[in-house]
């Protein structure tokens, strides 16, 4: 079963993730899945540890296909256990690209994705009406100038969406710079949401002026996503909602 685990806190399981995962044999976790309800498992059930950690142990994604596919084919139940939705940016598709190919069938049990609940539980909507009609999910893993980036980030900036960043942390001042150069606002506001739904969860503002001339709000630390876009201010406390009349009703 591949099953998404949400942004970290296990209240943030779904109720049918976390009956998957209690109902396991072979639990593989990543670092972003909530790790808390790994303390509830049953002392026989083999949990392993397949973390990528930016730039530290790495685990090669083919290993984590094998243990996959071999502990399933020994006739275990095994709960592949990831961060948020295992189809945003978490390599599900391949996982069970693999467990197919090797015969073995594979349930898709979908994940709260830190990318709409990292800015709600800072309390920032991604959309709301009379401001922004929409939010695009983005990457910032290859920013802008990267030779990885297949992103049209002027077309993006264009766009009047919310830009969600996921793995942008690094890349966020060019980001930044990117956004503004193709005609958002200096004082757009940004907001940051590290360790979203853990105890050490926290939040920076910025505006994408400040972030372009002093570089990414002191303090930023991964894993955190970042929202740019009227709707960040949220994360400075409650805003006015001035409705157009014709949205009052
Ligand atoms: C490889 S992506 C996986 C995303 C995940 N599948 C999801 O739906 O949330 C990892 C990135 O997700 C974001 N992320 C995941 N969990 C987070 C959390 N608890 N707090 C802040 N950001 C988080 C960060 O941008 C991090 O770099």
């Amino acid at each position: 079963m591949l099953v998404g685990g949400g942004p970290g806190d296990p209240g943030l399981l779904t109720v049918r993730g976390r009956q998957a995962v209690l109902a396991a044999d072979v639990v593989v976790v990543d670092r972003l899945a909530p790790l808390a309800i790994l303390a509830e498992l049953d002392p026989s059930v083999e949990v392993v540890d397949v973390a990528k950690i930016p730039r530290g142990r790495y685990t090669p994604q083919a290993q984590i296909n094998d243990v996959l596919v071999d502990r399933a084919k020994a006739g275990k139940n095994v709960v592949r256990l990831k961060g948020g939705d295992p189809f945003v940016f978490g390599r599900g598709m391949e996982e069970l690209v693999a467990c197919e190919e090797a015969g073995v069938e594979v349930e898709v049990i979908p994940g709260v994705t830190s990318a709409v609940a990292g800015p709600g539980l800072a309390g920032v909507p991604v959309t709301q009406r009379g401001m922004v009609q929409g939010f695009a999910v983005v990457s910032g893993h290859a920013g802008p100038g990267d030779h990885r980036n297949t992103v049209d980030w002027a077309a993006l900036a264009q766009s009047n969406l919310t830009l969600v960043l996921l793995m942008g942390v690094e890349k966020l001042p060019a980001i930044a710079r990117a956004v503004l150069d193709a005609g958002r606002e200096a004082q757009t506001p940004v907001a940051c949401i590290m360790d979203a739904g853990l105890p050490s969860q926290r939040h920076l503002t910025s505006t994408l002026g400040e972030i372009v001339r002093d570089g990414a709000p002191a303090g930023l630390s991964a894993p955190a996503v970042t929202v740019i876009g009227d709707v960040a201010a949220f994360a400075r406390g409650r805003i006015h909602l001035d409705l157009p009349a014709e949205l009052t009703h």
